[in-house]
């Protein structure tokens, strides 16, 4: 079978690897010739892990090729996903579909009949339909299919979500899409992975549903965890518990600094603007966005309030992607903190393993650090805002020594009292007390203060 992916992007160039590594032959294509020319050398635009192996193995096989000329790509194609960007449009925040449109377009002339086309972008309610539409008008009698099969990856694990899925949705409104897709798929069986078949409008919906409701999870834990540190509550008991509840759920109740990402933002603002056109207003989600907004802000509020003079400081952040294993910075709460920083008149050095050379353009007047102690040196704060694997073994009386004050504010609450004694640190989390860590030189226990200011 082959398959023709449109927008190698992050969904695009995930699906089309893992698609090319159940056997299939998939052509990846994309209009940024840079990019394509880089894929075709084996290089990937991004960092995923596992990803490059797959990419090298499949490419290796001679059933995975990368191009700029989707005519010629979609010519012979069994089925072609689109996988284009699809951007918050300036003012009113709906998805913008210019990319899927004009893709459609461009296939309507090539397709071969009996093609099916698949939407995999993230789109508003109906656009599978409009999709459908173009194609029949630019090319009337063409035989095809449309279908919509979202994607849930998250970026960091999006090879073991697209192998190992919780569900994979199909929304077809005739028999060969479905067929189409479930063989696709098929390698998934063998996992039991449910395949959920609909309509195209509810897999449209499902997308935005499901994230929509993730960020509202973490929202909610986010404002549980304000309240615990009002009232000397630890939101990491709290969390583990109300998570113990299967119509709960364990998964995405870690407090933090407040969601950010590609998705999140960018599908909530969608969601939110889907109900507004359609007269049904998503009251709960508009209030998860201005809520997280203005979360994102607070924390660099917070981070101020440990200092006499933001003016003579030095802060040290760790972590400047929107979370680990990734090198994205879209909406990161980074980009919302540190100019706060260093508005405040602060000096700040950051770290970051993957995500600093996409963040070093965006952030004006940041020094950056080849690893976290050359960041914490003569430090007053340091701040963890990424939970990156190779922060949570830190030596923290190392990084005490390099510092000049003594205050470690962890908005990823990646630490237990027990990793601090001995550091003589002054420990600041979400949703939990403050911890005083006595010096190496005293009794070295670590001392819970009551309230949290
Ligand atoms: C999200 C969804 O989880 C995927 O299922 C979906 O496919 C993807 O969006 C998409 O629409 O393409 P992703 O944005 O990669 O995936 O990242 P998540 O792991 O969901 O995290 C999103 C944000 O929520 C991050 O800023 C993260 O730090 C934050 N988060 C997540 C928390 O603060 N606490 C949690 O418990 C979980």
């Amino acid at each position: 079978m082959k398959l023709v992916m449109v927008g190698s992007g992050y969904v695009g160039l995930v699906s089309g690897i893992c698609f090319a590594d159940f056997g299939f032959d998939v052509s990846c294509v994309d209009v940024d010739e840079v990019k394509i020319a880089r894929l075709a050398r084996g290089e990937l635009p991004i960092y995923e892990p596992g990803l490059d192996q797959l990419l090298s193995e499949n490419m290796a096989a001679g059933r995975l090729r990368f191009t700029t000329d989707l005519a010629q790509a979609a010519r012979n194609a069994d089925a072609v996903f689109i996988a284009v960007g699809t951007p918050s449009r300036r003012g009113d925040g709906e998805a913008d579909l210019t990319y899927v449109f004009a893709a459609a377009r461009q296939l309507a002339r090539v397709l071969k009949p009996g093609a099916v086309v698949v939407i995999k972008s993230t789109v508003v309610v109906g656009t599978c339909r409009k999709v459908k539409a173009i194609i029949a008008r630019e090319n009337p009698g063409l035989d095809f299919s449309i279908a919509s099969n979202p994607e849930f990856l998250r970026e960091g694990s999006a090879i073991e979500d697209f192998m190992r899925p919780d569900r994979v949705v199909i929304g077809v409104e005739d028999a060969r899409a479905e067929k189409l897709l479930r063989r696709a798929y098929r390698p998934l069986y063998l996992r039991d992975s449910p395949i959920v078949v609909t309509s195209l409008e509810n897999a449209e919906l499902i997308k935005y549903a499901a994230n929509a409701f993730l960020a509202l999870k973490v929202t909610f834990i986010n404002e549980v965890a304000d309240l615990c540190e009002e009232v000397d509550g630890d939101v990491q008991e709290v969390a583990r518990a109300i998570g113990l509840d299967g119509r709960i759920g364990p998964k995405f109740l870690h407090a933090g600094p407040g969601f950010g990402g590609s998705c999140f933002p960018k599908d909530t603002r969608a969601f939110a603007a889907i109900g507004q056109t359609n007269r049904a207003p998503q009251r709960l989600i508009e209030t998860v966005i201005a809520i997280n907004e203005a979360r994102k802000q607070r924390m660099a509020d917070r981070i101020l309030a440990e200092l006499s003079d933001p003016r003579d400081a030095k802060i040290a952040v760790l972590g400047v992607a929107f979370k680990p294993n990734t090198d994205d910075v879209r909406e990161a709460p980074s980009l919302d903190i540190i100019p706060r920083l260093v508005a405040a008149g602060a000096r700040v050095t950051a770290h970051d393993p993957e995500a600093w050379t996409h963040a070093q353009p965006l952030l004006d007047n940041v020094s950056w650090a080849a690893d976290p102690y050359e960041a914490a040196a003569g430090a007053d704060i340091v701040v963890v805002l990424t939970e990156w694997n190779a922060y949570r073994g830190l030596d923290l009386k190392r990084l005490a020594r390099h510092m000049r004050g003594r205050v470690l504010i962890d908005l990823r609450n990646i630490y237990r009292a027990e990793d601090l004694s001995d550091s003589g640190l002054s420990y600041v989390s979400i949703g939990r007390p403050r911890i005083i860590s006595a010096p190496p030189s005293s009794s070295g226990l670590a001392r819970k203060d009551a309230l949290v200011s």
